[in-house]
């Protein structure tokens, strides 16, 4: 199966997850445009990419006015789009849900959802140009399973998910797949806070059939097989890659 030729965005490009999809999908001949809120981190990650088909540019998912100059920008690099994966995210909060405050649940929204619905209504008419058009949203075991702490960004990863199956159910007719992963834990700065202290890592591998964290690289794997234009009849999909977290 191959990637050859695609023309892919991914917000939150620039470490973790997103990074190690940017270069799998560069690895497997895909064009490539990265993007995250600091432009150093944009500038950083360019350089270990270090392929002539990858563009970077800085984009706070959270702000309109940075997804339309971000879908402008890639659109002019790539001259089209395939592939939008919705990779970035924020969790500003942890704790019960009722200690929460407005500010917090303000703040997710706008990153977590508003990001992929805005650059996902925004990259609509380049979508519906490509043959092998689709949108991957990465959401998290957290949007389908009660974990203790990860109120306001649960319910928003539940709610991407929700987005994921309505939109794979509104674009199919055009030809356009919608699909979600949903990692577990991975070992990335991310979920650093599980993995750093051994008395938060010991019941995450207690939980985990497999005994371990994943690697972003696994998660790059689902996130090209969702994408490959071969995977054509899958949409409306929400894949678990957690180490059998959720079973
Ligand atoms: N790691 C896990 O255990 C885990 C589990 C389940 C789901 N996930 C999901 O996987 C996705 C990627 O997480 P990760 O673990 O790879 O995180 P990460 O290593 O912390 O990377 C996050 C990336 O997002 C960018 N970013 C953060 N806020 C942004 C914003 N407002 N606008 C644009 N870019 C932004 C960061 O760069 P800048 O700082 O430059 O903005 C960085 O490139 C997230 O959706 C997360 O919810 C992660």
């Amino acid at each position: 199966m191959s990637l050859e030729g695609l023309k892919v965005l991914i917000t939150g490009g620039t470490r973790g997850i997103g990074l190690a999809t940017a270069q799998a999908f560069l690895a497997q001949g895909a064009q490539v445009t990265i993007a995250s809120r600091k432009l150093e981190h944009v500038h950083h990650a360019l350089e270990s990419l270090n392929h002539p088909h990858a563009f970077g540019f800085a984009c706070h998912v959270g702000e309109a006015t940075a997804r339309q100059e971000l879908v402008e920008q890639s659109l002019q690099a790539m001259g089209g789009l395939d592939v939008l994966v919705n990779n970035a995210a924020t969790n500003p909060h942890f704790g019960p849900l009722l200690k929460a405050d407005a500010e917090h649940w303000q703040k997710i929204f706008e990153v977590n959802l508003m990001g992929a619905f805005g650059l996902t209504q925004l990259c609509y008419p380049a979508l519906k140009a490509s043959a092998h058009a689709s949108v991957i949203n990465i959401a998290s075991v957290a949007g389908l399973k009660v974990y203790p702490g990860m109120g306001i960004y649960s319910v928003f990863k539940a709610g991407l998910i929700m987005m994921t199956r309505v939109l794979a159910a509104e674009l199919g007719p055009q030809n356009i797949r919608v699909n979600a992963v949903a990692p577990g834990f991975i070992k990335t700065d991310f979920a650093k806070a599980i993995w750093d202290e051994p008395a938060h890592l010991k019941p995450v591998l207690a939980a985990t059939p497999l005994r371990r964290l994943g690697s972003p690289e696994e998660i790059a794997t689902c996130i090209c097989w969702l994408a490959n234009p071969q995977n054509s009849f899958t949409t409306g999909s929400v894949i678990t890659s957690d180490g059998g977290l959720t079973l």
